[in-house]
């Protein structure tokens, strides 16, 4: 199957196509999920597997008001201050992933018709993250967990269930750790124990059809590259 043989506006049928097809969406329709979809995906991704079945996840699924006045602190607290996660963001990385890095961002500026010297601009369109990249309905998964690397391999299962059965109900998704940024906002709209912690979210919606940014498909270094048989 051929990635360039189905859209993400249509429903991914396979596995495999919902891999192909998957990417991460930055415009979405105001259209909201109904509850009924949004059930099935996440009923669906508790199915996944972690450590001794130990499910470290939980799961807040924000939509209509809630989710419109939770953006609203969240841009705030963008805007005011500088971000405190508590999930230990890397901070260095080797050199030739860093260099994806620098151009998925130059990449994803250039759909968005941002210019790379305009700063403000760029600053503007990493407040969108805040704002769920206009999507209706945001996700943020928590954990009591004390977190430690197979911590982090469930919750990144965990993810990537939720990703793929949102393909197969035609919904566009971005995972963001971004929204892990102002955890104690989180936890105050949502009235969240202040032990559970914020580690990340993402933005669920369906994609804007006509968006640039949306057309944008990262790239992958090459199987010859990555995977060896022995
Ligand atoms: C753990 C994780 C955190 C991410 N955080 C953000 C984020 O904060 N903002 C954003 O726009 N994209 C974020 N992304 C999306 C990645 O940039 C994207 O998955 C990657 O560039 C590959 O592109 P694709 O998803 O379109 O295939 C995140 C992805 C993952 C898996």
């Amino acid at each position: 199957m051929n990635s360039s043989m189905i859209s993400i506006h249509e429903i991914a049928t396979s596995v495999s196509e919902a891999i192909e097809t998957r990417h991460s969406i930055r415009e979405y329709l105001p259209d909201s999920v109904p509850d009924e979809i949004l059930q099935k995906v996440f009923h669906k991704a508790l199915r996944t597997p972690s450590w001794k079945n130990s499910q470290p996840w939980k799961i807040h699924i924000v939509s209509g008001e809630k989710r419109n006045q939770l953006s609203k602190e969240l841009v705030k607290a963008a805007y005011e201050s500088t971000p405190r996660p508590e999930t230990n963001w890397p901070e260095s990385y080797p050199s030739d992933a860093k260099k994806r890095m620098f151009d998925l961002g130059m990449k994803i500026y250039e759909m968005a018709g941002i210019e790379r010297k305009d700063k403000e601009a760029r600053n503007q369109f990493m407040l969108r993250n805040f704002e769920f990249f206009g999507a209706p309905t945001a996700v943020f998964i928590t954990s009591k967990f004390d977190l430690n690397y197979y911590v982090g391999i469930d919750l990144g299962c965990f993810l990537q269930s939720v990703l793929l059965l949102a393909r197969e109900e035609g919904l566009g998704t971005c995972a963001q750790a971004a929204l892990s940024s102002f955890p104690d906002v989180v936890k105050n709209s949502l009235g969240l124990p202040t032990e559970e912690k914020v580690i990340l979210g993402l933005s669920i919606g369906y994609p804007k059809p006509d968006s640039n940014l949306n057309r944008f498909h990262t790239p992958r270094e090459s199987a010859e590259e990555l995977i060896r048989f022995y």
